[in-house]
């Protein structure tokens, strides 16, 4: 073992099922509601993603799969033929600088608005989302969710696999099911958002029926090793409250795994925590670990590399840095080669609308040019 920066594991080559993979490190999903209002990537989104290509993996922000399953306003789609060519431009460009991307296919289901989507939101149980939400013209308070029906669910189900179809036409490597984050997904698993009766509530082995379909019919469409599963096991962002964390994951990891998807993306992953290790060793394939940190303060000065180091000693395959990436263009670059990070700048993080705050991170390059 050597402690030089240049031979650390995070950028050793690797693979993700057929894909070869430059480096360890991936750029998570990171909403950034910079698309049209009816959710076409714009041409800011094009130079955004190209300027990260130098990521091992780029995961898009959570994309729609359908009309009704927006979030917020301006989050861009999957779901038209308008929404594949404006993420061809995307997939395109980063090609062109030598990156590789999935995207994650997010339905909001409760965490969402009629003024967003046009429709009043659906989730498993007429649960409201206890905060408000942005909209067009400010924050709301949230409305109560229609409850899905079977009919809802198998849709919904064949809107997933849909989605993923236009993925791959649209030239992404693979697609990242959203099942973390109190999104819809996430409000089958938990018990304080299902309150269902049917086999999609109750106890454990139905709560995580619905994440399993959607994940079958996804990988179906499109072969497993374009398939991703992003969870957040114990996270209580957007007013979820799980209740027994620790018997959702043990019943859901392994029929995941099962299914055979390519890898596992894990948020606020914790070498130390034994719900982390056991999902770890229940994980047969690609674990992408997130490590979190100073959530609500700033981040390390590090932007996480020696806690992707750690994960990495303890069994993780890859590493997302979500805010790191975001402030960093050349994040890679400037870990390998211990330059120092740019500060991030939280003021238009979202709803700007503009390249202010997101495609004008200087990187080492420009740095020097402007000296
Ligand atoms: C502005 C912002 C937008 C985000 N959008 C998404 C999203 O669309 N989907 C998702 O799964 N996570 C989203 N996240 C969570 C990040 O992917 C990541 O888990 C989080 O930033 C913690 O990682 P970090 O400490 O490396 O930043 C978002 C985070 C931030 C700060």
């Amino acid at each position: 073992m050597t402690n030089a920066a240049s031979s650390s594991r995070l950028f050793e080559s690797t693979a993700l099922g057929p894909l070869a993979l430059p480096n360890r490190l991936v750029m998570p999903p990171l909403t950034r509601n910079r698309a049209t209002a009816d959710g076409v990537p714009r041409s800011l989104m094009v130079t955004h993603y190209a300027q990260r290509a130098g990521a091992g993996l780029i995961i898009t922000e959570g994309t729609t799969p359908n009309a009704v399953g927006q979030t917020y306003p301006n989050i861009p789609a999957l779901h038209s033929d308008a929404h594949v060519a404006g993420w061809r431009a995307v997939t395109d460009a980063v090609r062109a600088e030598g990156g590789r991307m999935f995207v994650q296919l997010q339905h909001g289901g409760r965490v969402g608005h009629p003024d967003n989507s046009g429709h009043l939101p659906v989730a498993p149980s007429p649960v409201p989302l206890p905060e408000e939400i942005h909209t067009p013209t400010g924050r709301k308070p949230s409305v109560v969710p229609r409850e899905m029906t079977a009919d809802d669910i198998r849709e919904t189900v064949a809107d997933f696999a849909a989605a993923a179809r236009r993925a791959v036409d649209a030239g992404f490597e693979g697609v990242e099911v959203h099942a973390a984050n109190g999104h819809l997904l996430h409000q089958f698993l938990a018990k304080n958002t299902n309150r269902r009766t049917d086999e999609y509530g109750g106890p454990v082995e139905n709560r995580v029926r619905f994440v399993l379909e959607v994940v079958r019919a996804v990988v179906d469409a499109i072969g497993a090793d374009r398939v991703g599963v992003r969870v957040s096991p114990g996270v209580t962002v957007n007013g979820i409250e799980e209740g027994d964390t620790d018997d959702i994951y043990a019943a859901l990891v392994p029929a995941l795994a099962a299914l055979g998807p390519v890898y596992l993306h894990v948020i606020f992953a914790d070498p130390e925590q034994p719900l982390y290790r056991r999902i770890r060793a229940a994980w047969p394939r690609t674990l992408i670990a997130n490590p979190v940190l100073g959530f609500g303060g700033p981040l390390p000065a590090d932007g996480g590399k020696e806690a992707g180091e750690r994960l990495l000693e303890a069994g993780a395959d890859l590493i997302s840095l979500g805010r790191a990436f975001m402030a960093n263009p050349d994040l890679v670059e400037r870990l390998r080669t211990g330059a120092p990070l740019n500060p991030l700048r939280e003021a238009n993080w979202m709803y700007s609308g503009d390249e202010v705050g997101y495609n004008d991170y200087p990187t080492l390059a420009g740095s020097a040019a402007l000296v």
